[in-house]
């Protein structure tokens, strides 16, 4: 098959290299030059494991990447994935401002794009954009017509940042919102095929904007069970209970699960809190009030400041030496997008602290020197720690379990851990965030 892709950040080259991995010839489109050419030279522009090597082994070959839509028309694809990013505007509700403007670019050449070419919406949108918004625009820029002279598609991704490659070549499902057009569904078939012929992956057959909810309800699902593990955690807290003992313990109920129990200081990201605040703007802007999906956004904003008020309890930090460390939202990445050390770090210099931080990967350290210029930071824990009156453990990176006496090495050995990483031992005035 030939695959069109609009878009190359984190969703946009991921699946940009295992398409071309799956046996498909791909075109990546973007406006951005650099990307561009990171991508022709086989240069992953966002980091995942995985992806380079795929990169390296199809750019040039299977897999080529240009600024302009127009060559679009040439390479004459079967599909064309719109990835492009729908970022929250100030109340949290979705800006739809870039994926439109895409589907503005990629209308004026469909109709010059031979066959019955499938534009498939790959990115995050609320119900109802594809077909009220997306498909509006590309008929009017063609001058032709949905389910005549191209198809239109909903497609969403379900890949986690540190394990994207992973999590597309091996997906616990995929979802097709197609509604009633035959040859878009036959299209996603077709571009699944290799995927789907070697193991047996649930494909979901749906409508465009039950597709558009699934992946919302996805995110706000997960999202909302770690608040609701947050939220027993923090009473386990109140009760002297490891919130870890009883989250072990509920998660043999196969009814709950065993993952995403694991509570402590929140969720970051660049999709769990856009998603959650863009259904939640998007429900009431439909006509109901999401009080839970709004709670579970009000419990994850409050588990830093719970945070730094058990650190409140051992010590006052005003002109003191405080360690950051963790700056990613999660581990096995370099994004720092909504990552809970940001809450921190502010909260610490509302206190007055002299803010050290380390994180173990270089792009998340250096994004955070930009967002807190004034913060220092350091290439190890050790130096982190040293004479600092209070630590803060805000990423699960493994390299701070194996951390000890370099405790020792602390002014005041107050450790706070929001993520159950640090053991609790002699010597250190330990606070585990809910445990
Ligand atoms: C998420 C979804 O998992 C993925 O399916 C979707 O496509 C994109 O958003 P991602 O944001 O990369 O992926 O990270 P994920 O691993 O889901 O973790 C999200 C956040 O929840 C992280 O900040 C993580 O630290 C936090 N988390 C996760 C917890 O606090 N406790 C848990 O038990 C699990």
């Amino acid at each position: 098959m030939k695959i069109g892709i609009v878009g190359s950040g984190y969703v946009g080259t991921t699946i940009a290299a295992c398409f071309a991995d799956l046996g498909h010839e791909v075109m990546n489109v973007d406006v951005d030059d650099a990307v561009v050419t990171a991508l022709n030279d086989g240069q992953a522009p966002v980091s995942e494991p995985g992806l380079d090597d795929r990169l390296g082994r199809y750019a040039g070959e299977t897999l080529f990447a240009t600024t302009e839509y127009a060559d679009l028309v040439d390479f004459a694809p079967d599909a064309v994935f719109l990835a492009l990013p729908t970022p929250a505007t100030e109340d949290g509700s979705i800006d739809t401002a870039i994926i439109e403007a895409g589907a503005e670019s990629l209308g004026e050449v469909l109709v010059d794009i031979e066959g019955y070419p499938t534009v498939v919406v790959k990115s995050t949108v609320v119900p109802g954009t594809t077909e009220d918004t997306i498909g509006p625009i590309l008929e009017r820029e063609s001058g032709g017509q949905i389910g005549v002279d191209f198809g239109l598609a909903v497609n969403p991704e379900f890949l986690r940042e540190g394990s994207a490659v992973a999590d597309f070549t091996d997906p616990d499902k995929l979802v097709f919102g197609t509604a009633d057009d035959d040859r878009a569904r036959e299209a996603l078939e077709a571009v699944y095929a290799p995927l789907t012929d070697e193991a047996d992956v649930p494909i979901v057959h749906t409508g465009r904007r039950e597709a558009e909810l699934i992946k919302y309800a996805n995110n706000a699902f997960l999202a909302a069970k770690v608040s609701l593990i947050n939220e027993l955690g923090n009473i386990c807290k109140e009760y002297g209970v490891d919130a870890y003992e009883v989250a072990n313990a509920i998660g043999l109920d196969d009814r709950i699960g065993e993952q995403f129990l694991r509570s402590g200081v929140g969720w970051g990201g660049s999709c769990f809190p856009k998603d959650v605040n863009a259904i939640v703007a998007a429900a009431r802007e439909a006509g109901y009030d999401p009080q839970l999906l709004q709670a579970a956004i009000d419990v994850n904003d409050r588990q830093p400041e719970r945070m730094l008020e058990l650190m409140d309890d051992h010590v006052d930090v005003e002109g003191k030496r405080v360690a950051v460390l963790g700056l990613a939202f999660k581990p096995g990445t370099d994004d720092i997008r909504n990552s809970r050390a940001i809450p921190i770090i502010e909260g610490l210099q509302a206190r007055g602290a002299e803010v050290i931080a380390y994180d173990p990967n270089d792009g998340a350290q250096s994004a955070m020197r930009e967002r807190f210029p004034d913060v220092t930071y350091l290439a190890s824990a050790s130096p982190t720690l040293s004479g600092a009156h209070a630590a803060l453990i805000v990423t699960d990176w493994p390299e701070f379990g194996d951390l000890d006496l370099e405790f020792d090495l602390m002014s005041n050995s107050v450790v706070v851990d929001g993520r159950r990483v640090v053991d609790r031992r002699e010597g250190i005035t330990y606070e585990g965030l809910t445990w």
